[in-house]
């Protein structure tokens, strides 16, 4: 039988040097663990568009689909904001969720004791923390017709669309149900459906789908009380499911949960393929944080960690994922930071070549 397949797009900014931290990883996995894949590599984003005027290559597109998972970095950078609209960096990402019908986005976020100090909140808020966002990927607002900008009267005016169907919300929403089943088993939607027509319709489905799993605990929340309570009392919440654009903005700010937005990885994950495996993408849920980039100072832990989700979700190998996990959690543990993660003076933070060094080290010392 043939290696499992892995297709790597680095994209831009400090995509590429966190993705060859997780490159050491793989290396490390074949190497120690018998684990080996068929690594391709291709571009994405503006990395794409300098070199095909496109920001996803219908080449790339074919091999994304037939790969047993892909792994992207980042994409995006402000070189590129005099771009078209249609070949913006983000529009080879958001081509990819799309066609790749990636309509479930797990966003974990989880606070290592290490890091529990470390987190704008309180470290009783903070401390133990371990949450799930499902955020919907495919539709919504990011996706919606009509959209554009059209002329009116004797202005401009920008126009996007929430739209879910039944189907689109059913879907998402047992993703959610059954991650929850196989963790604390509390469940809480969050929409505005005190003033979206959509967010009503998301209620009443995700309501629905609760009957087929009785044992879950289903909550509903306003988004924007969901959003202050993920700040006050975090750990409340075991699962989370909301749709696309209260996803995006909840994990990111979930993230500073965790101490920063260098620690976050997510699972963007599809129907199942012939093999049984959900089609899958796996990226950090950070950018290509351009004022950092080329400066050796990227916190590669989140692309690391959404190697282990892959691992985990893509190939049935959840002991590897753990330990994994367990090996970024002690190179915290040890006190190896990158610059986002400390904010005494004094203190010489480790580049992202080092810390991915010291996650390869606990590896090797988990043996
Ligand atoms: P960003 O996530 O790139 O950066 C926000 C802040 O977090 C910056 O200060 C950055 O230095 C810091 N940061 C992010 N990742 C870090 C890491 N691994 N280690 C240390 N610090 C880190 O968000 P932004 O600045 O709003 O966006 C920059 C570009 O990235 C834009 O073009 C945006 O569209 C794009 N973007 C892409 C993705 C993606 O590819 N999935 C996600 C978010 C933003
Ligand atoms: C994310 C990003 C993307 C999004 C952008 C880059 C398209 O912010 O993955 O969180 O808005 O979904
Ligand atoms: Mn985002």
């Amino acid at each position: 039988m043939s290696n499992p397949s892995l297709l790597i797009l680095p994209g831009d900014g400090i995509g590429p040097e966190v993705m060859a931290e997780v490159r050491k990883i793989i290396d490390w996995f074949g190497a120690k663990r018998g684990i080996a894949f068929d690594v391709s590599e291709d571009l994405v984003g503006g990395a794409a568009y300098d070199k095909h005027g496109t920001p996803l290559h219908d080449d790339t597109m074919a091999k994304a689909q037939e790969v047993d998972a892909v792994l992207l970095g980042a994409v995006g950078g402000p070189k590129y904001d005099v771009l078209d609209f249609s070949v913006k960096p983000e529009r080879g990402l958001l081509r990819l969720r799309k066609e790749m019908d990636l309509f479930a986005n797990l966003r974990p976020a989880q606070c290592f004791d290490a890091l529990a100090d470390f987190s704008s909140l309180k470290k009783d808020v903070v401390a133990g923390l371990d949450i799930m966002i499902v955020r919907e990927l495919t539709s919504g607002i990011y996706f919606g017709e009509p959209r554009g900008i059209i002329e009116e009267g004797n202005e401009r005016v920008g126009i996007n669309t929430q739209r879910y169907t039944e189907s689109e919300i059913d879907r998402v929403a047992r993703s959610a149900f059954e991650l929850a089943m196989k963790r604390g088993k509390k469940l809480c939607s969050m929409e505005k459906a005190n003033v979206m027509e959509s967010g009503i319709l998301w209620r009443e489905v995700v309501t629905e789908v609760a009957k087929d799993y009785p044992e879950v605990e289903l909550s509903h929340m306003y988004a924007d009380a969901g959003a202050m309570q993920l700040c006050r009392w975090p750990k409340q919440f075991d699962v989370i499911v909301t749709d696309n654009l209260f996803g995006d903005l909840l994990s990111d700010a979930a993230a500073m949960l965790t101490g920063s937005l260098g620690m976050l990885p997510s699972a963007s994950l599809g129907a199942p393929m012939a093999n049984g495996r959900p089609k899958a993408l796996y990226e950090p849920v950070h950018g290509s944080a351009p004022d950092i980039a080329g400066q050796a100072k990227a916190n590669p832990c989140a692309c690391i960690l959404s190697f282990a989700m892959a691992l985990r979700y893509s190939f049935d190998l959840g002991a590897e994922a753990t330990r994994l996990e367990a090996a970024v959690e002690k190179v915290l543990a040890d006190g190896v930071r990158t610059a986002d993660l400390l904010n005494e003076e004094g203190i010489t933070p480790a580049t992202t070549s080092e810390m991915g060094d010291a996650v390869v080290a606990a590896l090797e010392a988990s043996l």
